[in-house]
């Protein structure tokens, strides 16, 4: 079940103003006498009444430190306090507070979460990283990565797709070796993964694995783990160090581990300029 928190506001127009341009949060629907936002899996309502109701915490749950101290820069002129941990509950916060006093945090928890975003923020929020933290990934959280991964399409149904993990720093810098300057985000995180599907298999395995790759890029996210995908690497040298047979297809490889930088979306095209109806 998906769900609406309520709250009453005594000046509608002036909390629409501070939810959708000082927030940035797209108006969701738009009821005249109520306005429901969203933000990311939550969707808040407004609804104007004679007095507001300021009780209870609305928090705004962001993917790490980056992220919370890049929305403390960004949101600085409503906050009430600093960016700080909380030992207690193991997370990373500052406060805040809209118009009418209802107390705002901005949060990212400092453990392993399930997955939290939903599908459209995981696709608009995934980017490539290059700066890794030393931590490795542990295995438990690499299989429920490779579980949504079980979900990739493929021609036929074929299921060509395969995921090597290289934990072995010295294959990975032979790798990169071989691959140059472009390769070396494989050396920032703890693993490198190589997506490949197999010739024998399937006709399609360059789809086959190129899917299977963003697949993973996108349900590393899930999980907060940061990727990138590094090219060029359908080379039979690399096939011969990580055991792939030569009629297989490397669609790509990728670091694996948790992000230690934050980017902003590249610029983008506007839809108008790759979108033809016919
Ligand atoms: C086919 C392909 C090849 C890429 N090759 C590399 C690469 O070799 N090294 C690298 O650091 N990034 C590589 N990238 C990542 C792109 O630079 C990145 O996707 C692009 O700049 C957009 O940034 P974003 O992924 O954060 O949206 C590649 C991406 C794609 C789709």
């Amino acid at each position: 079940m998906n769900g609406i928190v309520f709250y009453k506001t005594a000046d509608l127009a002036l909390t629409k103003k501070f939810y959708g341009e000082v927030l940035e949060l797209p108006l969701w629907l738009d009821q005249q006498s109520c306005a429901i936002y969203k933000s990311g899996n939550q969707l808040i309502g407004f609804c104007q009444a004679e007095e507001a109701e300021t009780q209870g915490t609305i928090t705004f749950l962001l993917s790490s430190r980056c992220e919370v101290d890049a929305a403390f820069s960004k949101f600085r002129d409503i906050a009430t306090s600093d960016p700080k941990p909380n030992p207690v509950y193991a997370i990373y916060h500052f406060w805040a507070a809209d118009p009418e006093g209802r107390k705002l945090e901005f949060q990212c928890f400092e453990h392993q979460l399930q997955p939290f975003l939903n599908l459209d923020e995981g696709l608009m929020q995934r980017r490539s990283i290059r700066k890794y933290l030393s931590e490795p990934v542990p295995d438990e959280l690499l299989k429920q990565v490779f579980e949504l991964c079980r979900y990739s399409p493929t021609a036929n149904n074929r299921q060509s797709y395969y995921y090597i993990v290289i934990k072995n720093k010295e294959i990975v810098k032979q790798i990169v070796s071989l691959r140059g300057p472009a390769g070396e985000p494989l050396l920032a995180a703890p693993y490198a993964i190589a997506i490949a599907a197999r010739g024998d298999l399937s006709r399609r395995k360059i789809q086959d694995a190129c899917i299977a790759a963003y697949h993973l890029l996108l349900a590393a996210k899930a999980f907060s783990l940061g990727t990138c995908w590094v090219t060029d690497m359908d080379r039979d040298e690399v096939k011969e160090l990580i055991g792939i047979a030569k009629d297989d297809y490397i669609a790509c490889l990728t670091p694996i581990g948790f992000p230690a930088e934050r980017f902003e979306l590249p610029k983008r095209h506007e839809v108008d300029s790759f979108v033809r109806f016919v």
